[in-house]
């Protein structure tokens, strides 16, 4: 099984190459360069290509894999929305994916996120490094005793239901599916999530349903001070909206680790650019609001995770039993 790795970042490489001995019949060649017409060209001869998020493998592409005789598209990442599914069913190409690798690791960095804008942290390293000591400007909240509304109670929204229980806060949450076995979760209405939270965690997918569900409408309804943290994908909030919002000064902080127009940045490094997405920059010039550029995932233990499950949906593809829950 030889596999082309597309947009291959350096720890993307390391986690892999220390799982690679235990998977002996498969080889992997890593490109830096993601896919697109100009690449595709680069997987004739290999069975298998892997991406990552960013990775636009639409219908044009998918019919190139086809023609050069690749079989399997390897996800090295939960969503799927940026692979043309259709055309790969037309061609016959599988694709694989991982749909949970550690959910823990999105659920800490949107703690370390809420924790960070609260305490002023992004401006408290900046104003030591310049000597100076002054407080002013500083003071958070305790979030103990404070209530925590997370929306999407899956595998991430889980795990940070329990950290925030863990600091002493109050969960509700908000799900289509009221289902956990988690005792300190009380489920309520959306509107009233808005209402009562003093911190709100975004753990539902990105659907036609839940696009904008975070509008002016929805601020409008959330307490005063209010913490709103976004790990999950950035078209949940209404960019325009939220500059809005923090213009009435509704928030206390704002922490998003993903935003709508993030594609072009996303993983690259653009410290030359002259940033013309607007949305960005101005979000950026708030003084609460802290953006990370889609690293929720990024631990050690996820990485292990991903370099695993994907080495094994390619073996389990290999052996003509490809593992059913991963295939898409
Ligand atoms: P999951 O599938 O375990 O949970 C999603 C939950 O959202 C489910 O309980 C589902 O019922 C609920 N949901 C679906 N539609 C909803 C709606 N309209 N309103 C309220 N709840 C709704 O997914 P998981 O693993 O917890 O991931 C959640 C999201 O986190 C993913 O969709 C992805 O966008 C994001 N993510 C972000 C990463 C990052 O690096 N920042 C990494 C991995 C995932």
């Amino acid at each position: 099984m030889k596999i082309l790795f597309y947009d291959t970042k350096p720890y993307d490489r390391e986690s892999f190459e220390r799982v690679m001995p235990e998977y002996e019949d498969v080889t992997v060649d890593f490109l830096k360069t993601d896919i697109s017409h100009r690449t595709v060209y680069l997987a004739k001869g290999y069975d298998a290509v892997c991406v990552f998020v960013a990775s636009d493998v639409n219908e044009k592409i998918v019919r190139s894999l086809a023609e050069l005789g690749v079989k399997l598209i390897l996800l090295r990442c939960a969503g799927y929305n940026n692979v043309c599914i259709e055309a790969a069913k037309q061609h016959g190409i599988t694709v694989m994916r991982v749909p949970g690798y550690s959910p823990e690791a999105v659920a800490e960095h949107a703690l370390a996120l809420a924790f960070a804008v609260n305490r002023h942290i992004h401006k408290a390293y900046i104003k030591v490094r310049e000597n100076n000591f002054s407080l002013v400007g500083l003071t958070g909240n305790n979030f103990h005793g404070k209530t925590a509304g997370i929306i999407g109670m899956g595998k991430i929204g889980a795990a940070m239901a329990k950290s925030c229980h863990g600091i002493g806060m109050k969960v509700i949450a908000y799900d289509l599916h009221e289902s956990t076995d988690l005792s300190f979760v009380e489920y309520v209405s959306l509107n009233e999530l808005f209402s009562r939270s003093d911190l709100i965690s975004l753990h539902c997918p990105l659907t036609k349903d839940t696009y904008h569900m975070i509008d002016i409408e929805a601020i409008n309804k959330m307490k005063d001070n209010v913490i709103l943290v976004n790990t999950s994908r950035g078209a949940l909030i209404s960019s325009e909206d939220l500059i809005k919002g923090i213009r009435q000064h509704k928030f206390a902080g704002v922490g998003l680790d993903v935003y709508e127009e993030e594609d072009e940045n996303v993983f690259e490094n653009r410290e030359d650019d002259i940033l013309e997405n607007s949305i960005t920059a101005r979000l950026l010039s708030f003084p609460n609001v802290i953006i990370t550029s889609h690293q929720g995932f990024l631990t050690e233990e996820a990485l292990e995770a991903i370099s695993k499950t994907t080495l094994e949906n390619a073996k389990s593809f290999k052996e003509g039993t490809p593992i059913k829950e991963n295939m898409v």
